[in-house]
């Protein structure tokens, strides 16, 4: 028999299967029982003796709050250099402007493929120590073909959800060319990445894709056998909400400045809008308004964006806290959000959720309720998580 592991004495669990009005289906004195990497029991923590015989590793949560693991659905963690200048320059009044992202393609092609290996290592111990067991990562500050490939295969070695974003700016070298540029990524540098990756995105918005590249460019994924999301409504007002819910996207992603045609055609949708607080943070934009979008019915995941630019923290119980103090959400919401919301971002169902079945993805708080997560910012309250019904050490 695989080895075993019985969690008990769990004081508050969000398991997030649905029961009545609590979508986070929480379960009080609760037990789990992992079993290799799958859960294959929940219930009680009265009824768990039952379940431990042979040889079962018994571990008890001494009443506190278990949640599944978080599942980040956006980062761009593959990359070269470091921009805290422009984030100190933002702090002063400076606008965020997305033309900085040449400055990490120009980086990260200068790096070699160990240091892009090693930095993008380190990034993902940080988002396993914070409780992030899924994640999706992006190409982006390649934009040649070559580097672009290189990338894709990197992000390939660390998960499956890798997506192709050859469309994130327009590189220099092709200022004065940009057709040409569009020409290459549905061609030669889509067929460099597509075996790597699952997804294919584009930043759709001014000074980057226009809504018609971006519908081309999605479309050229598509029929390379990758699923589209959308980059879309980050600086101002865009196509790029209708772009991703026009192309059935599993999710278009930032959704800052949305009007009601935007919220309606999302309701309307299989298409999750996934919410980066951390962008406004660190840009001083606006938060996006979470509660309206909730109450017109949309699904809300939220990510991290980790990336050096706009959002280089990897944290989701940052996303978290500022999600419930800055855009209306519950922090039941927000927590739901933050794992089952982005295993929809990610079209997954084995991810964001603790039932029988489900792989073994959960963390273990060092707090008595999920509330804390938003309730103590900043704190450290990760205590153990299991990847795979592993517990790190
Ligand atoms: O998601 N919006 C486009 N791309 C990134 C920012 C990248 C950067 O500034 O380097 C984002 O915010
Ligand atoms: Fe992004």
């Amino acid at each position: 028999m695989s080895a075993a592991t019985l969690l008990t004495n769990i004081g508050e669990l969000t398991t997030n299967v649905a029961v009545d009005a609590d979508p986070c289906g929480t379960v009080h004195d609760a037990a789990v029982l992992m079993e290799g990497d799958r859960i294959v029991w929940v219930g009680s923590a009265d009824e768990a003796h039952r379940r431990v015989a042979g040889s079962v590793e018994v571990v008890d949560a001494g009443g506190r709050a278990v949640i599944p693991g978080f599942v980040d659905s956006h980062t761009h963690l593959v990359f070269g250099g470091d921009r805290a200048d422009e984030f100190e320059a933002r702090m002063a009044g400076v606008p965020y402007a997305a033309g900085g992202i040449r400055r990490t393609v120009a980086a990260t092609r200068a790096a070699s493929d160990d240091e892009l290996r090693r930095r993008l290592a380190g990034l993902v111990a940080e988002l396993h120590a914070q409780g992030t067991t899924t994640f999706e990562v992006k190409t982006g500050y390649g934009l040649t073909v070559a580097d672009e490939a290189r990338l894709a295969r990197l992000a390939a070695e660390v998960t499956p959800e890798v997506t192709f974003l050859g469309a994130h700016v327009v590189p220099a070298e092709y200022e004065d060319r940009r057709e040409d540029y569009v020409d290459l990524v549905c061609a030669e540098m889509l067929l460099a990445c597509a075996a790597h990756s699952r997804w294919v995105d584009v930043f759709c918005e001014r000074g980057a894709f226009t809504a018609a590249e971006s519908r081309r460019i999605l479309a050229a994924g598509i029929a390379h056998g990758l699923q589209p999301r959308v980059h879309g409504n980050q600086l101002g007002h865009g196509e790029g909400v209708q772009v991703a819910v026009a192309l059935g996207a599993a999710s278009v992603d930032h959704c800052t400045f949305l009007d009601d045609d935007d919220v309606a055609a999302l309701a309307a949708s299989g298409t999750v809008a996934t919410l980066l607080p951390g962008v406004e943070f660190s840009t001083r934009q606006p938060y996006p308004d979470a509660r309206r979008l909730i109450e017109a019915g949309v699904t809300v995941a939220l990510a991290s964006d980790c990336n050096p630019g706009s959002s280089f923290t990897s944290s989701m119980p940052l996303m978290i806290a500022l999600a419930v103090r800055e855009m209306g959400m519950t922090t039941a919401e927000a927590v739901w959000s933050a794992t089952a919301g982005g295993a929809r971002a990610l079209r997954r169902d084995d991810v964001g959720v603790l039932a029988p079945g489900s792989r073994a993805d959960l963390v273990l708080l060092d707090a008595p309720t999920r509330t804390h997560l938003a309730y103590r910012p900043g704190v450290p309250l990760i205590r153990t998580v299991w990847r795979r019904g592993r517990a790190a050490a």
